[in-house]
């Protein structure tokens, strides 16, 4: 089931948020402040060096991490001062997370690491279990739904990723290098798949390495020392590749 509800707030607004590891002479800035949007249906693309504060962003945005100063908004609320049993369900219900490898429990069927989250979310067995079903068919691995991780391409094993991610409820995948570990043609196909959940409404911010990955996103943010040195939209939303 595809749930979305289109709102006019962003799906993801960042307002002058910066993180801060440590205090005094010692502190690290990993990140800002920096300020964006990103809207419904978007597919936001995040790059820059090793250490520019790619991965910082991204927990900031799920939940995973506090800022130091400024705003994190999910679909227009405010995630500071949530105890953790609101964070925990915001985790299991609005955003699904993807990173470069270890996505799925080994001891558990594609089908079963798929439907999870809503176990955990307290859905029934069978309600559950068809749920995860039609979010594999999204991702066309309907017919391997009772493998094994292990039995699984890397590639293949992306897609059940991408499935947890969005099933249920949530519209938002925050995925972190999530090709990183793959070759060029299976990532790029994994990369055209997140294009298709866009376009079923679903949200995408993906931290790339690679500009033809990054060719694919409706826009590129590019990071530097913690700030957002550039922006880049793409002239052809949806078109995929770049020209070279
Ligand atoms: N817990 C921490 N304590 C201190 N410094 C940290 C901590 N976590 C991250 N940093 C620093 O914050 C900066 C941003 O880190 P981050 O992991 O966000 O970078 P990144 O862009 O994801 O890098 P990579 O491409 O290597 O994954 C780095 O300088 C890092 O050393
Ligand atoms: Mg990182």
């Amino acid at each position: 089931m595809i749930a979305e509800v289109v709102t006019q707030e962003p799906v993801l607004q960042f307002e002058g948020v910066s993180r801060v590891h440590g205090s005094g002479p010692t502190a690290v800035r990993a990140l800002g402040p920096v300020s964006f949007k990103i809207r419904s249906g978007e597919l936001v693309a995040i790059m820059g060096p090793s250490g520019s504060g790619k991965s910082t962003l991204l927990s900031l945005a799920g939940a995973l991490d506090v800022p130091s100063s400024g705003t994190v908004r999910l679909n227009g609320r405010d995630l500071a001062n949530r105890n953790p049993a609101e964070l925990s369900q915001l985790r299991r219900r609005t955003v699904g997370f993807v990173f470069q490898e270890l996505n799925l429990l080994p001891g558990l069927t594609a089908v079963e690491n798929v439907r999870l989250p809503l176990e955990l979310d307290g859905h029934p067995l069978g309600d559950a279990h068809q749920r995860a079903l039609e979010e594999l068919s999204h991702v066309g691995l309907r017919d391997l739904a009772d493998r094994f991780p292990d039995n699984l391409s890397g590639g293949e094993q992306q897609r059940v990723a991408i499935a947890r991610a969005f099933v249920g409820p949530r519209s938002l995948l925050l995925a972190d290098e999530p090709t990183g570990a793959l070759d060029s043609v299976t990532g790029e196909s994994v990369v055209r798949l997140l294009k298709k959940q866009c376009a079923l409404g679903r949200t995408v911010v993906i931290v790339t390495h690679d500009a033809a990955h990054a060719g694919w996103a409706d826009r590129v943010l590019y990071l530097r020392d913690g700030e957002i040195v550039d922006e880049t939209v793409a002239s052809t939303a949806g078109a995929g590749g770049i020209e070279s």
